[in-house]
């Protein structure tokens, strides 16, 4: 049996919160550290008392648009926290020779705002496009990238990079756009589009990425970067229009929130500072290499999650109890 270490494994992808992890909590081949990842005290122990074989580092800060109001944050936790967790496994998995102990691997989540901006329709984000980030958040991701490519050339830690498209599904902290819609419309807050609502996004069913992380990490060839996507570029405007589609679909007549659900709910404001208009991944390496492919339409996957979310509005009420309330009406004043 192998041993893991899932930083940020109570997140959205890695699985939010400890109530995420509800389900595995009670199996004995599962512990929960709750440990800051710039803690290199903390990480090394982790190392020092398992034998951890491979590492899926999700751990960062992942909001754009707190990046924009606090960018030190986000090199610390994504660019120093990166760094304490390779410094960790190469510590650990170092030979005398300089070499590293066989099948031990080190996986580094990232994204596709590493690329920067597409204009033209017909482009893609490919492992080889040119990093060229604006946001503080992808700024501080590209550098831990470039941080985890320095370990590979320079000491030829074995690790692989993956970056992925926007991810949607249940467990979804309520600041995305996706459950943030979901959450106003049923609350007949107004649902906020920033800009015009033609910036496009590629999006990718959650768990499917979660299988491609891990046919990555068995199957790809070491050293290399592979792009996780979904094919499945929609606007802002077409993602919101959907979920008020598909929540006036599910909800029952007789749900009093049903009333609050619609179209009117829409409210134009200013956009994001430094606004990517669009990405798009072309997942063909990760296809040809490790056959992987988004197995989820987007059809089903805003269904399953739009349901996920009214079977689980008591989680949502709990992420939206404490600091949410701040941030939202920090984040949305004035807009
Ligand atoms: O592309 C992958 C990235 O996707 C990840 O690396 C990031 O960690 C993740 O947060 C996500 O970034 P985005 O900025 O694309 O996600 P977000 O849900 O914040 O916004 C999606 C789009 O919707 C974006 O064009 C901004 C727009 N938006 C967002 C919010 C929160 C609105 O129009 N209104 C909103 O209230």
């Amino acid at each position: 049996m192998r041993t893991y270490v899932v930083t940020g494994g109570a997140g959205f992808i890695g699985s939010n919160n400890l109530e995420n992890l509800k389900d595995v909590e009670n199996r004995d081949n599962y512990t929960f550290i709750r440990a800051d990842v710039c803690d290199a005290a903390a990480i090394n122990k982790i190392f020092q008392e398992n034998d951890v074989q491979r590492v899926v580092h999700f751990a960062a800060e992942s909001h754009v648009d707190r990046s924009i109001k606090n960018p030190t944050v986000f090199v610390e936790t994504n660019v120093l926290g990166t760094l304490v967790m390779l410094n960790a496994a190469k510590a650990a998995w170092e030979l005398p020779d300089g070499t590293f102990k066989p099948d031990h691997k080190f996986l580094h989540v990232s994204t596709d705002e590493v690329y920067g901006s597409l204009s033209n329709p017909n482009d893609y984000f490919y492992e080889t496009t040119k990093y060229d980030p604006h946001s503080p958040y992808s700024a501080s991701k590209a550098s831990s990238d470039f941080m985890v490519k320095a370990f590979m050339d320079t000491y030829k830690f074995p690790a692989n990079i993956t970056n992925c498209s926007n991810n949607y599904g249940p467990y979804q902290f309520p600041e995305k756009l996706i459950p943030l819609t979901i959450n106003n419309a049923l609350h007949g807050r107004a649902l906020p589009i920033y800009g015009d609502g033609k910036n496009i996004r590629d999006w990718l069913y959650v768990e499917d990425h979660a299988k491609g992380i891990d046919m990555v990490q068995e199957k790809g060839r070491l050293f290399e970067t592979y792009n996780i996507g979904g094919h499945n570029e929609r606007q802002n405007i077409q993602i919101v229009k959907t979920i008020i589609r598909t929540l006036q679909e599910l909800l029952p007549d007789d749900d009093p929130r049903k009333a609050n659900v619609s179209e009117d709910l829409i409210t134009y404001v200013t956009d994001r500072k430094g606004h990517d208009r669009r990405y798009a991944i072309a997942p063909d390496k990760i296809k040809k290499e490790v056959g992987w492919y988004p197995e989820t339409c987007f059809e089903d996957g805003i269904r399953k999650t739009v349901k996920w979310y009214l079977e689980h509005q008591e989680w949502m009420e709990h992420c939206i109890s404490g600091d949410y309330q701040k941030y939202y009406e920090d984040m949305y004043k004035n807009r």
